[in-house]
């Protein structure tokens, strides 16, 4: 039986969201806790066999928090089995949805020492509703100029649910 922490970074709760869906599928084997990366503390990290990040993307990075918490854990990040995911609507794009190929996972995975075991890209969620009147007008306007949607009335979510349940099994095959 293994103790398995899911450590996320969220603004608006989509990353929150998938960290919930991995934890229902890795949750037959394991303990399982989803904590906000935030909270973590190097006993919580020690207590643990598996360690997962997901984080997501807003305006072109992940929060800094993320890359200090990584830092500053790495010896026992390293000593665990692992993972990191990041959430961002770029990886909608056919041409921009995997690890080799998603821009702020490669930018990211060079700004750090880690090397995570295994690592993901999933498209997020637009939830214009929700949104501020600026970044309501900001995002709609990058969508605009990346062909994306853009009712401001609607919320698109552009999650491969199949992808993020494919991710959960490669940790399940790893840490058995
Ligand atoms: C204000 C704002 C800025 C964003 N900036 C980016 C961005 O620069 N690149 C990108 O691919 N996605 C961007 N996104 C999309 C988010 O990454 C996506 O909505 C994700 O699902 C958010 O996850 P969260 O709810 O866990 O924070 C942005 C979203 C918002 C609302």
């Amino acid at each position: 039986m293994n103790n398995i922490l899911i450590l996320y970074s969220t603004t608006d709760g989509h990353t929150l969201t998938i960290s919930k869906r991995i934890a229902n599928c890795l949750k037959t084997n394991s303990n399982i806790s989803v904590t906000p990366l935030i909270n973590c503390t190097k006993d919580d990290l020690k207590n643990n066999d598996v360690i997962i990040i997901g984080a997501s993307i807003r305006y072109g990075k992940h929060n800094p928090k993320v890359k200090e918490f990584i830092e500053n854990n790495l010896m026992i990040l390293e000593n665990k089995k692992n993972a990191f995911f990041t959430v961002n609507v770029v990886a909608r794009k056919e041409n921009k949805n995997q690890p080799e190929t998603n821009p702020y996972l490669i930018k990211f995975l060079k700004s750090i020492t880690w090397k995570p075991d295994i690592v993901d890209v999933f498209a997020g969620r637009l939830d214009y509703p929700s949104l501020n009147f600026w970044d309501k007008q900001i995002i709609r306007l990058i969508m605009y100029i990346t062909k994306g949607p853009i009712d401001l009335k609607k919320t698109y979510e552009f999650t491969d649910w199949n992808r993020v349940e494919s991710f959960a099994q490669k940790i399940l095959n790893s840490s058995n």
